[in-house]
C-alpha cells in the first residue's frame, strides 16, 4: 500500500521530466544546425552542415579578384553567414568569436526553359571556401577552409593570397563587408568599418 502510494506520487515527477526532456531533445533537432566550428582530430573543418540555411548576404557575380579567375565560363557565389554571428553582428556591427562565413561557388546558365537573357545559377557547387573566426585556435583570429567536396578541410596556408588580400582589402575585420548590402549600413552606423577603408572605399594600395 505504501510502496503504492510512493509510486503514484512518484509517477507525475517522472512524467514531468519525461516531458522537460522530450521537449529539449525535440528543440534542439528542429533549431538550425551546425552553429560552431567542428574539427576533426588532425584540426581539419567539417564542412558546417546545412550552411545553406544561413543568413544570405549577397551573391557576387563574375567578380574578378583572382589572376588566374574565369576562362570565359560566367560565375556566381554566394555568401552566406552563421545566423548569431549575424544576430550579433546586427547588435555591435562586429563579428564575435566562431563567426562562419561560406562562399560557395555556382556557374551561371544562361540558356534553359523560357531564359532568353541574363544567367542563372547551375545546380552544381563548383567551390566552397569558409572564412572562420576562432581565437582559441588561430592566434590570428580568422582562418580559411577550402572544400573539394563534403570531405574535411585543412586550412589554407597563411602564405596564400586569401590572407593578404582580405586583410588589405576588406572594409571590416577582413570580410568584404562593402559588398555585402545589408551589413555595411549596420556597420557604417555603428562605426566599425576599417579606418584604411573609410579613408580611401575604392581600395587600392
Ligand atoms: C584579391 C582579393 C581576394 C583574394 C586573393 C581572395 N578573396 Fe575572398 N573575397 C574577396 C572579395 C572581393 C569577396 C566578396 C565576394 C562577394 O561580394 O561576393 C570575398 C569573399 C570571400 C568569402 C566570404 C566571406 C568574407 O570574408 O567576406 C570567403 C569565405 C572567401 N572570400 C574566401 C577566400 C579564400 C579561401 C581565398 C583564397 C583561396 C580568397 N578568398 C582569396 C576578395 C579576395
Amino acid at each position: 500500500m505504501r510502496n503504492t502510494a510512493a509510486m503514484k506520487i512518484k509517477a507525475p515527477a517522472w512524467a514531468t521530466a519525461l516531458t522537460l526532456l522530450c521537449s529539449v531533445a525535440l528543440s534542439a533537432s528542429t533549431a538550425t544546425p551546425a552553429s560552431t566550428p567542428v574539427y576533426t582530430e588532425d584540426g581539419r573543418l567539417a564542412l558546417p552542415e546545412g550552411y545553406r540555411e544561413w543568413v544570405y548576404l549577397s551573391s557576387g557575380f563574375d567578380m574578378a579578384y583572382r589572376a588566374q579567375a574565369r576562362s570565359g565560363h560566367h560565375m556566381f557565389d554566394n555568401v552566406f553567414v552563421e545566423p548569431s554571428a549575424y544576430k550579433a553582428f546586427l547588435e555591435s556591427g562586429m563579428w564575435p568569436d566562431k563567426t562562419m562565413l561560406i562562399l560557395e561557388v555556382r556557374g551561371a546558365e544562361d540558356k534553359g526553359s523560357i531564359n532568353k537573357l541574363g544567367h542563372y545559377q547551375d545546380t552544381e557547387v563548383m567551390g566552397l571556401e569558409v572564412h572562420l573566426k576562432d581565437a582559441s585556435h588561430f592566434p590570428e583570429g580568422w582562418a580559411f577552409f577550402g572544400f573539394d567536396g563534403t570531405q574535411p578541410a585543412k586550412m589554407i596556408p597563411r602564405t596564400a593570397d586569401c590572407y593578404s588580400c582580405h586583410a588589405r582589402h576588406a572594409a571590416l575585420d577582413n570580410t568584404f563587408v562593402q559588398f555585402y548590402p545589408t551589413l555595411l549600413p549596420i556597420a557604417t552606423a555603428k562605426g566599425t568599418l576599417s579606418a584604411a577603408y573609410r579613408a580611401k572605399p575604392t581600395g587600392g594600395e
